[in-house]
This record gives structure tokens, sequence and C-alpha cells, in this order.
């Protein structure tokens, strides 16, 4: 069957904007997005740009946006998306900047790998050898599957919003090493990764683990990271300060008691300048009261938790 094809097309050294361009496909059971722009590109349009390699999923390098989501046209079937969709679109990786049409410059991508030392440095080995049990190799397992494609720093609200955020990507490659019981700088990475722009930076949309095709699962990655630094008292900084006083507020009182919380992370200097916003929210009725906080009524079973957990990080110890 004919199939249309909208493809967002530029050429940002000739063209001022980008446009679209529709192509017709003869389609059958079973054609890859990446057979269809293999065919056009020799039929139709060889000016059409585009990476490939392997086409079996392996390596990374044809991650684009298909029907509005990153998928890697060598593994995503076109006749399943168009029923779904009644179309099919395609487009550049978003959060990237283009080279030409579908093709975009990866070297942001690059350099944030860089910055966390994507190799291992082991610390000196065991006379008999190192022994690595089951449970720390399940760890860093899904870390392995990273095809580096980038579709993860793609769709990343934090990356957007900021672009010297370490991403998703980089974030993964920092968990395969200070997950391995062979890295001897776990700690100075997690200082590293701890510091601004770092992985406490991550404001959880989960959108890296929901269209990461090889279910590498980043944003566990970043939770270990961030786990592993309150673990090796890695905790002079925002994040760490707030998923402390979380915890604490939660103990004390069975709920967040956020002044308490904005003292504890800001610390009392930085909390005055929290003061206008304090007003506002005390004109709309919302401050919540600064001294008084009661606990709720469930607060004994809320702590019986706690020390369930406790307990049991004990006997793991
Ligand atoms: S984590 Fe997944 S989406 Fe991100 S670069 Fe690796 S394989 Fe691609
Ligand atoms: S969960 Fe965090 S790292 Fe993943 S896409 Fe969202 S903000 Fe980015
Ligand atoms: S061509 Fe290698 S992952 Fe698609």
């Amino acid at each position: 069957m004919k199939v249309r094809f909208r493809i967002r097309r530029f050429d940002p050294l000739h063209q001022a904007e980008p446009y679209w361009q529709a192509y017709s496909v003869e389609v059958k059971e079973g054609m890859t997005v990446l057979e269809a722009l293999l065919k056009i590109s020799e039929d139709d349009d060889p000016t059409l740009s585009f990476r490939r390699s392997c086409r079996s999923a392996i390596c990374g390098s044809c991650a684009m946006t298909i029907n509005g989501f990153p998928r890697l046209a060598c593994s995503t079937q076109v006749l399943p998306q168009y029923r779904k969709k009644g179309e099919m679109t395609v487009e550049p990786l978003s959060n990237h900047q283009v080279i030409k049409d579908l093709a975009v410059d990866m070297t942001p991508f690059w350099n944030r790998m860089e910055k966390v030392s994507p190799y291992l440095a082991p610390k000196e080995e065991p006379k008999d050898g190192w022994v690595i049990r089951k449970e720390d190799a399940a760890a860093i397992d899904s870390a392995q599957k990273c095809i580096m494609c980038g579709s993860c720093n793609a769709v990343c609200d934090s990356l957007e919003a900021d672009p010297n955020f370490i991403g998703p990507a980089a974030s993964v490659k920092a968990w395969r090493l200070v997950g391995d019981v062979r890295e001897g700088m776990k700690k100075k990475r997690l200082e590293r990764l701890s510091e601004g722009h770092g992985v406490w930076d991550c404001v959880r949309c989960v959108h890296c683990t929901e269209y990461c095709p090889k279910d590498v699962r980043p944003l566990e990655a970043i939770e270990r990271l961030r786990a592993k630094a309150i673990e090796k008292k890695v905790v002079d900084n925002h994040g760490a300060k707030h998923t402390l006083a979380l915890v604490d507020s939660v103990k004390r009182v069975g709920r967040l008691d956020e002044a308490a919380m904005t003292f504890k992370t800001l610390g009392f200097l930085r909390s005055l300048g929290m003061i206008p916003l304090g007003l506002k929210m005390e004109m709309h009725g919302k401050l919540p009261h600064l001294i008084i906080f009661p606990a709720i009524d469930g607060i004994k079973e809320v702590r019986k938790i706690y020390s369930a957990v406790e307990r049991r990080k004990k006997k793991k110890e």
C-alpha cells in the first residue's frame, strides 16, 4: 500500500527555516521506517540526509522523531505506526541542533559523556581476583545495554531547560561505573555528579525511561546515583539536603513540613530570600504554619515503616 511520509527538512547552511516535504512510498508488511527512508533516498530524492549503520538496533545512529516520539528508524515498522496515527511524520531528534534534515549534531552528547570520564578507574585487584556477585552485576546490567542513541536526551525536560545539565545518557554511563565493584573513584565521581547541573537537577519527568528503545531506564540510574551519594555522605548540596529534609519531615510529622524543609535545604540566610514568596502564599492563604506543625493521626504507623526499613538496612550491612 502507498503511505504518505511527511519529513521535516532543513539545511541550516542554505535555508532560513525548516519545512515539511511529502513523499509517497509503497510499503509492505514488516517494512521499517529506515527502509522507507532508504527507498525515498534511492528512488525519489538523493538529497535527503539521515544517519544509519547497523540496521539492527545496535549502533544507535538512526534515532529520530517518528510520529512525535523518539524511536530507532531501523526497529520501527511503518504499518503499525501508520495504522495507529493515520500518517507518518519523521523529524530530527529534539533538543539537538540539526546538521541537515534528520541528521543532528551529536557533539554536545559526546561532550556530556566525556564529562563523566566514561572509563573504569579500577582500584587494586584483590589477591584472589575480583569476585562479582550476581546482585552487583544485576545492578549495572541495564546500564550496559545503552547504545548511545540520544533518544533520552531528546525528551529530557531538564536538558531542554538547561543545556548544561549532564542529561540521562551520561548519567547512565556514570552509574555503569559507580555501580561497578572494581571502580576506585566512586566518591570523587559522586562529588562531581552532585555539583550544579548534575544528577540532582533531574526533575523526574520519566520521559527518558519511557522512550529509551533498549529499556535502559536512565531515571533508575539517576536514583541509584543519588542514593549512593547520600550513602557516601556526599550531601553538601541542595538536592541531597532537600531529600534528607523530606525524609526527616515525613518521619517527624507524617507529611511535608514545607517551612522546615526550606530552612534545612537552603540554610537560614538563603531562606530569607524566600520571604517574598512566603508573603504571596500568605495572601492566598497557602502559607503553612511556621512554628506549630502537628503530626498526622497515623504518625505511629509511619514511624513503624521507618523502623522496619532501618532494621532491614542494618540486616543487609
Ligand atoms: S539510555 Fe537508552 S535512550 Fe538513552 S542513549 Fe542509551 S539507549 Fe539511547
Ligand atoms: S527523568 Fe530526569 S533525566 Fe530523565 S528525562 Fe526527565 S528530567 Fe531528564
Ligand atoms: S541503524 Fe543502527 S540502531 Fe538503527
